[in-house]
């Protein structure tokens, strides 16, 4: 089976409490059994991390690296958009990478704006919640050259809901 890591960084495991106006009311539990079973209907085992600790996150990163990975989902939180230690990490990475946000990052404060990510990820999704996970897993599913999903990503079956 293909490997499809999923990294969370600093306070999404407070999702949940997080606001929710911005960043929806499930849990990261939740979101990570939803893109499970997403990931598992196109052909991945997932690989779910979440930590507060710049280091571990770039020692996760430096593990994808050296042991491989087909695919990878990364959420680094406020580290999207200053560090240049997991960017350098990032660089590692040789599989491709899908960027997600659950806010619309694009359309907050100035500094939010800014993803020192961004060049480096194949697939760039913000403001869909969790739904943007979901369509992540799929448009790294097509390209590495699975079919194309056989409904609408914005059309979840009842069970993603
Ligand atoms: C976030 C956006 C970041 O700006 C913020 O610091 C987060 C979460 C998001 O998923 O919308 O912690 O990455």
């Amino acid at each position: 089976m293909k490997v499809l890591w999923l990294l969370h960084g600093a306070n999404l495991d407070m999702l949940g409490r997080r606001d929710p106006g911005l960043y929806g009311s499930e849990t990261l539990t939740q979101l990570e059994q939803r893109v499970t079973r997403r990931a598992e209907q196109r052909g991945f085992e997932v690989r779910a991390h979440q930590t507060n600790f710049e280091g571990e996150f770039i020692e996760l990163l430096h593990e994808i690296a050296v042991t491989g990975g087909d695919a990878v989902i990364v959420n680094p939180g406020a580290w999207t958009h200053y560090s240049y230690a997991i960017r350098d990490a990032l660089e590692l990475v040789r599989c491709p990478v899908a960027e997600v946000h659950l806010s619309a990052v694009g359309e907050r404060e100035e500094w939010r704006r800014t993803s020192v990510i961004a060049d480096l990820a194949a697939v760039r999704v913000a403001g869909r919640g969790v739904d943007g996970y979901l369509e992540a897993v799929d448009r790294l599913a097509e390209l590495m050259g699975d079919e194309p999903a056989a409904r609408p990503v914005d059309q979840p079956e009842k069970e993603d809901r």
